[in-house]
C-alpha cells in the first residue's frame, strides 16, 4: 500500500557513538497506514534508526522528513510537541509510570495535550476495553501480567490517534501467546486508525504481522532482496 507521499522518510541517516558507527547511510520510508517491520541482528542499528525517526535522537548527518517537514532540523520543544500529539511509543518493557493507575497511565498522553481528566479517562478505558485489558484499569502496572501490562501500554501509544506508532521489541519479554496477542490487537488498532506502525523485533512470527519487512545490517538498511 503506498501512495505518493511518504508519511516519514529517512535519507542516508549516519550516528556515531564514539569510534563505533550505529548508523551508516540508513534509508526508510514508511507510508500512511503500513506497518513495517525492522528486522535485524541485536546491535545492527535498529533503535538508533527508530530512535532518529521518532525525532528523540539527531542523527550526525543525513535527514528525517515527517509530512514534508525536516524533523532533524526543528526546535527541540517543536519537535517534543510533534511527538506527544503525533507518534506513539510502544517500549519491551512498557515503561508504564508504577505510581500512576493503568486507566492513569493511559490517559496521561491526553492529560499531557491538554484534555481534561475526566474526558482522558473516559477515552482510556475505551482503549483498555479495546485492549481487553479494562479488568485492570485500576491496578497499577505492578500488579498487572506481562502481558496485560504490555496491552495496557498499546492503549497508551494508540489513546491520541497519532499518525505512527514507534513500538521497539513489543514483544520481547513476552511468551508466544502473549506476544501473538498484543501483535494481533496491536494491528488491528493501527489498521483501524490509519495509523502507520514502524516495529522493530527480530522475530519472523512477530515481523510476520507486517505489510512489509526491511532488514538492517551493520547501520545500513536492506530490503529482503538484499537491494538499497
Ligand atoms: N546510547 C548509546 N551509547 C553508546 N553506544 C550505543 C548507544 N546506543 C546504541 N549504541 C551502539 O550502537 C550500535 C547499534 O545499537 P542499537 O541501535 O541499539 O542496535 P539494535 O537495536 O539493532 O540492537 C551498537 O553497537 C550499540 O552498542
Ligand atoms: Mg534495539
Amino acid at each position: 500500500m503506498t501512495t505518493a507521499e511518504p508519511l516519514l522518510h529517512a535519507a542516508d541517516l549516519r550516528k556515531s557513538y564514539g569510534p563505533t558507527p550505529a548508523l551508516d547511510g540508513a534509508s526508510f520510508a514508511v507510508h500512511p497506514g503500513e506497518v513495517v517491520a525492522v528486522m535485524g541482528p541485536s546491535g545492527s542499528g535498529k533503535s538508533t534508526l527508530l530512535h532518529c525517526l521518532a525525532g528523540i535522537v539527531r542523527p550526525d548527518s543525513g535527514t528525517v522528513h515527517y509530512r514534508g517537514r525536516e524533523l532533524s532540523a526543528m526546535p527541540d520543544t517543536e519537535r517534543s510537541a510533534l511527538r506527544r500529539s503525533e507518534f506513539g511509543f510502544v517500549f519491551q518493557f512498557g515503561q508504564l509510570v508504577p505510581e500512576l493507575t493503568c486507566v492513569e497511565n493511559v490517559a496521561l498522553p491526553l492529560r499531557l495535550t491538554g484534555v481534561a481528566r475526566k474526558e482522558a479517562e473516559a477515552r482510556a478505558v475505551e482503549w483498555l476495553e479495546r485492549l481487553e485489558v479494562e479488568d485492570v484499569g485500576r491496578h497499577r502496572p505492578g500488579q498487572v501480567s506481562g502481558g496485560q501490562g504490555q496491552r495496557v501500554a498499546v492503549a497508551r501509544a494508540l489513546v491520541t490517534t497519532p499518525r505512527v506508532v514507534f513500538a521497539d521489541e513489543p514483544t520481547g519479554a513476552l511468551d508466544s501467546l502473549n506476544g501473538e496477542r498484543v501483535m494481533r490487537l496491536l494491528t488491528d488498532a493501527a489498521h483501524d486508525t490509519r495509523a502507520a506502525v514502524v516495529l522493530v523485533t527480530h522475530e519472523a512470527r512477530v515481523a510476520a504481522y507486517s505489510d512489509r519487512e526491511i532488514v538492517v545490517r551493520d547501520g545500513r538498511v536492506r530490503d529482503l532482496a538484499g537491494t538499497i
